[in-house]
């Protein structure tokens, strides 16, 4: 079946600079048929989203560097033919409030298929616990996916682990390797935030259930936009870090799509039990102290890895306590190396 492939196209004054080269005004208002003071406008809404565009006196307009704008074909070309089957749209935007909410708005795919949503900027993106999820303009990959699994909700609590471990590979594939995950479901890089999952559900009691499966990476990070995501207390590191060089967003997003649609037919057949050794040689915080916050009151102990249903196991002076994602969440205790 073929995959319907729709988006909002970036406006063709960012495509003719997205090569980070200088192009005069003069060239730029041909190119696309509007006057001077068109051009200049359109700069100022790129600026407004938060593209670096500098204007060079007598000379013309250019981006600071670089950008890869999200492209259908690219993306596709990492997806196994028999995973594309699976997907039933591809949406890629320009901008968007979440493309979680996107999904979540929409009807759910007919169970055994997929819609994926992708945006270059998210103007309010959620990240897990009422948080913001903050990337930059292009910086990173934002990406949605809506699946409907046939039994119902009760076997979902560690859909999120099975999700970090398909990240962990995708990013390994886009050449950023040394992942590691924190439960339930951050995935790390040298004890910092790459990126992270948020799903969300809708099931009816006794029917199917619908999930959106959020995930956002930081692809490439500037200094000011790590300011801005660590002011929240997060250290947060980025695909480039890993990879030592430019890694494609195009890449990274078509990886992790593929290696999402490939777990969830998997996660469905055979549960977490299929990821779990793999979830285990990630784990960032095995045998580490670490504090778990719960609604009303904070345990200390040593992590002590995943149950098999993805429950956190916490050693404490009292013996071994299990918690299961959303109830808890978990943060390494300062000092610890
Ligand atoms: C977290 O670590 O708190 C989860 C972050 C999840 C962010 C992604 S970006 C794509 C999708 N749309 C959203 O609004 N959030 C998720």
């Amino acid at each position: 079946m073929a995959v319907s492939i729709t988006g909002v196209d970036p406006p063709l004054l960012l495509v003719l600079l997205a090569d980070g080269r200088l192009h005069s005004g003069e060239a730029l208002a041909k190119k696309l048929d509007v006057s001077r003071a068109a051009v200049w406008k359109g700069i100022e809404r790129l600026r407004g989203l938060g593209l670096p565009v500098s204007a060079l006196a007598r000379q013309g307009y250019r981006l600071a560097d670089p950008l890869e704008l999200l492209d259908a074909q690219r993306i596709r070309a990492e997806i196994d033919p028999r995973h594309l089957q699976q997907l039933r749209a591809l949406e890629l935007l320009f901008e968007v409030d979440s493309t979680n909410t996107r999904l979540l708005d929409r009807s759910a795919p007919p169970a055994g298929r997929a819609d994926a949503c992708l945006s270059e900027l998210q103007h309010a993106g959620r990240g897990r616990r009422g948080r913001r999820w903050i990337a930059p303009f292009g910086a990173g990959v934002a990406l949605s996916l809506s699946w409907t699994f046939r039994d119902g909700a009760s076997t979902l609590a560690a859909l999120s682990l099975a999700v970090g471990v398909a990240v962990a590979r995708a990013l390994g594939r886009a050449g950023a390797h040394g992942m590691t995950l924190k439960w339930p479901n951050d995935i790390w890089f040298e004890s910092r935030k790459i990126g992270g999952v948020l799903i969300e559900l809708r099931a009816e009691a006794g029917g199917p259930a619908h999930v959106v499966i959020g995930v956002g990476i930081n692809v490439t990070l500037t200094a000011e936009a790590r300011r801005e995501i660590e002011s929240s207390g997060v250290a947060v590191a980025a695909v480039a870090d890993a990879s030592g060089g430019l890694p494609s967003r195009n890449l990274v997003a078509g990886a992790i799509l593929d290696e999402l649609l490939s777990m969830l037919a998997r996660f469905e057949r055979d549960g977490f039990g299929a990821f779990r050794d793999t979830w285990t040689a990630l784990d960032a915080l095995s045998g580490r102290p670490v504090q778990v916050l719960l609604a009303e009151k904070c345990l200390y102990g040593t992590a002590r890895g995943v149950d098999r249903d993805g429950a956190l196991l916490l050693e404490t002076a009292s013996g071994v306590q299990r918690f299961v994602s959303g109830e808890a969440s978990l943060r390494l205790i300062e000092g610890d190396t």
